[in-house]
C-alpha cells in the first residue's frame, strides 16, 4: 500500500500527453513539426517529460471518429486508447505518474475498477482516473446510445464512481442496486495500491460538473485563464466542500518557451499563420456546441471568431514567453490561488521542445515551488 501524497507548498506538473499531432491549437505547421506517434516516439516522449521534471501525463480520450477534416491533417488524431498507452507508458518509466480518462457513461463500473486497479497495482501506484461522462453524441452513437442529458451524466456518474470506489475498498461481495447501476459480488485482487484511492479527475466547468469535482475528485481541471478566475473556483469549491477541501483547481494551459525576449510570442503567431480553418471549425463545432462552459468564454463574439480563437489556444491559459516570464506567472499562481498542480500542453511537442520547459523548473526550484520528483515518493 502506499499513501498518497502532495507536498502543499509546492506545484505539481502534469503534462497533457499528445493525442493527435496537435491539440488546442490547430496549425498545420504544428501537425507537420511534431513527429509520428510510434510507440518509439510516445514512449521516448513520456521518458523525456519524467526526466525533465513532470510529475504526470495525462491522457485524454474521446471514441469517436467523425471529424474528418480535423483527422486528415493529423489534430486531434490518432490517439490510442488512453489506458492501453497509460500500460505501456507505466512499464517503460520509473516513477512518473499516468492519469488516465476513462468514461462513466459507455461503461460499467465493474470495468473500470478492474482497468484502474490492474493500472496501479502494475505500476505500484502510479496511475490516476480522470473521470468524464462524455460531450458529444456521435460518441452516444457509436455505443448506439441515446445521448444522455447533460446533468443526468453527472448523476449517473455519481453512482457509477461509488461504485467503483466500492469495487476497490471492500473485500467482500458488494450488493448494489442503483437507480442507473447494478453490481453484486466482488472485482478479483489486484487493488490498487495507492491509499485512500489513486487520485481521481475531472474537468466539468458546468455547475454540475464542479459539484461532481467536489465530491470525488483531487484535481479539477480547469480552462480559467487568470487569477481571479481561478481564486472564483476556489470559492466555490470551499463553499460546496464547506471548507473541507482536497479537490484543488489545476489551470489548463499551453507552453510554448524560448530564451530571447518576444521569440517565443513570434513562434505561436507563425504557427497561427497555417491555422487549420476546417479542422478548426469542426472541432469547435463540436467542443463549443456540445459544451456550453467552453461556448460561454467566447460569447461576446460571433461563431466564426469564437472557433477561430478556440482553434487558437485561447481557451487555455497561455504560457508563452521566456523561462523568466514563465516561471514567474506559475510561481504567482501558488502564492495566489489554491491550484496545487499545473496542466501543460505544448503545441509543438516533441523530446527538445519538453527539455525547454527544464529552465522553467530550475527557477521553481531556487523559489521553492517546485522540486525534483526524482528527489521524492510522489507523483502528484
Ligand atoms: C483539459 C481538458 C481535458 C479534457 N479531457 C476530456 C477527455 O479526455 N474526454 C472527454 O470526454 N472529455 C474531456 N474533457 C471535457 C470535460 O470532461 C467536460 O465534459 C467538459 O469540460 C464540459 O464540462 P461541463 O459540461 O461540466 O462544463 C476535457 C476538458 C478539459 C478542459
Amino acid at each position: 500500500m502506499k499513501p498518497r501524497k502532495q507536498n502543499p507548498d509546492q506545484l505539481g506538473f502534469g503534462y497533457f500527453f499528445p493525442t493527435g499531432r496537435t491539440n488546442f491549437l490547430y496549425s498545420d505547421e504544428a501537425a507537420r513539426r511534431v513527429p509520428d506517434l510510434t510507440s518509439e516516439n510516445l514512449i521516448s516522449l513520456a521518458r523525456t517529460a519524467e526526466d525533465v521534471g513532470f510529475d504526470s501525463l495525462f491522457i485524454a480520450d474521446n471514441w469517436s471518429g467523425h471529424q474528418r477534416v480535423a483527422e486528415q491533417f493529423g489534430h486531434q488524431s490518432p490517439a490510442y486508447h488512453a489506458s492501453l498507452l497509460a500500460m505501456a507508458l507505466l512499464s517503460t518509466t520509473q516513477h512518473i505518474g499516468v492519469i488516465s480518462t476513462l468514461h462513466t457513461t459507455h461503461h460499467k463500473p465493474a470495468h473500470v475498477a478492474r482497468m484502474g486497479a490492474t493500472l496501479d497495482a502494475f505500476s505500484k501506484g502510479r496511475w490516476g482516473w480522470n473521470v468524464v461522462t462524455g460531450f458529444s453524441a456521435a460518441e452516444a452513437a457509436l455505443f448506439g446510445e441515446e445521448f444522455i442529458e447533460h446533468d443526468l451524466r453527472y448523476t449517473m456518474a455519481a453512482e457509477f464512481v461509488d461504485i467503483v470506489l466500492d469495487l476497490w475498498s471492500e473485500h467482500e461481495p458488494i450488493d448494489i442496486d442503483g437507480r442507473f447501476y447494478r453490481a453484486q459480488g466482488r472485482i478479483k485482487l489486484p487493488r490498487p495500491v495507492q491509499q485512500p484511492t489513486p487520485p481521481l479527475v475531472s474537468a466539468g466547468a458546468s455547475p454540475a460538473g464542479i459539484e461532481f469535482a467536489s465530491k470525488y475528485c483531487d484535481q479539477l481541471v480547469t480552462l480559467a485563464t487568470t487569477e481571479a478566475q481561478l481564486q472564483s473556483l476556489d470559492t466555490k469549491l470551499a463553499n460546496l466542500t464547506q471548507g473541507l477541501r482536497t479537490v484543488a483547481p489545476t489551470p489548463f494551459s499551453m507552453a510554448i518557451v524560448r530564451p530571447g525576449d518576444g521569440e517565443a510570442e513570434e513562434l505561436y503567431n507563425q504557427l497561427l499563420t497555417s491555422l487549420n480553418r476546417d479542422a478548426t471549425f469542426e472541432i469547435a463545432g463540436d467542443v463549443l456546441g456540445s459544451i456550453e462552459s467552453a461556448r460561454a468564454m467566447f460569447n461576446k463574439m460571433g461563431p466564426e471568431q469564437a472557433a477561430l480563437a478556440f482553434g487558437s489556444g485561447q481557451s487555455v491559459m497561455q504560457l508563452i514567453g521566456t523561462p523568466e516570464q514563465v516561471a514567474a506567472k506559475l510561481i504567482s499562481i501558488k502564492r495566489n490561488t489554491g491550484s496545487t498542480n499545473v496542466l501543460i500542453n505544448f503545441p509543438l511537442w516533441n523530446d527538445t521542445e519538453l527539455r525547454t520547459f527544464a529552465p522553467v523548473f530550475d527557477i521553481l526550484r531556487e523559489a521553492g515551488v517546485w522540486s525534483p520528483p526524482q528527489t521524492r515518493d510522489y507523483s502528484w
